[in-house]
């Protein structure tokens, strides 16, 4: 896992937009795994500043969200398609036939969850998967005890997802228990995936994603099998990691040695 620690949120959202635009460049008619909730929302704001400038374009881009409450209408002011709506879909050229979501309201769950798992193979698999981190661990609605081979399907929330979650509602009973997500399977089944948190709330979580057991009892601790997974933190978030210091080495010789390779290209073209 490559973790890069900033100092500040504003420099977590410049590093993850750079990431994100990298890999939109790269491959226009990218597939991304897309995350709600406070933490890429900022990035969504910086994906979206960086499309009016005209730095990305989403006219052949598709994506695939994590995860949805049950019991909601995608109209409904707090279902995620709305969230995403408003904080991002909206505001750039990306097509409403690209965009794809779990329902919050499915006659059959366990056959709208297999057939999602199917347009998401059907579309090529996910390019760039972003992830925020839950308190408790979770990745999408993945819950501490989650299999760490699970495709998507639905999942109870915990008490802890709710609490943190209610402040978006404005009545309690409107807060839902139950959602659908992707598995912690389906998730490390993409090809790259970029990790945010931000906070002190989210040290505990992080450091046991990064350097705890791998645990159905922290999810994200899955992740620790990807080969492809940028982790961008503010040193809130970061608070708790032991081998911090490790962390910040590498990214300062990462750099160095990128350097150091162009300088040895412009080498070797001189000569050449
Ligand atoms: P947050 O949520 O960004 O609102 O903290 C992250 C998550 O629960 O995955």
């Amino acid at each position: 896992m490559l973790v890069l620690i900033h100092p500040n949120e504003a420099a977590v959202i410049a590093e993850a937009y750079g990431i994100v635009r990298r890999h939109m460049t790269a491959k226009p008619a990218i597939t991304l795994g897309l995350a709600t909730g406070g933490t890429p929302v900022r990035l969504y704001e910086a994906m979206i500043a960086g499309y009016s400038r005209g730095e990305i374009d989403f006219a052949r881009v598709k994506t695939f969200n994590l995860d949805e409450y049950v019991g909601l209408a995608q109209d409904h002011p707090q279902s995620y398609y709305h969230f995403m709506n408003v904080h991002l879909f909206n505001l750039v050229n990306i097509q409403r036939r690209n965009i794809h979501f779990l329902s919050g309201l499915p006659h059959d769950i366990e056959k709208h969850c297999e057939e999602y798992e199917k347009l998401i193979v059907k579309a090529g698999g996910i390019d760039l998967q972003i992830l925020g981190i839950g308190r408790d661990g979770h990745i999408g609605f993945n819950e501490p005890s989650s299999s760490l081979c699970s495709r998507t399907r639905d999942k109870t929330l915990t008490r802890e997802t709710i609490e943190d979650n209610r402040r978006f509602f404005t009545k309690d009973e409107d807060m839902p228990r139950w959602a659908l997500t992707m598995g912690v399977g389906t998730i490390l089944d993409s090809r790259n995936i970029l990790v945010l948190a931000t906070g002190r709330a989210k040290a505990n979580a992080v450091a046991a994603m990064v350097e705890g057991p791998l645990t159905a009892m922290c999810p994200a601790s899955a992740l620790q099998m990807h080969p492809r997974v940028t982790l961008v933190v503010d040193e809130a978030a970061a608070s708790k990691l032991n081998q911090d210091a490790y962390y910040r080495w590498m990214q300062a010789n990462d750099y160095r040695m990128y350097d150091l390779l162009e300088k040895g290209k412009r080498t070797r073209r001189r000569r050449a």
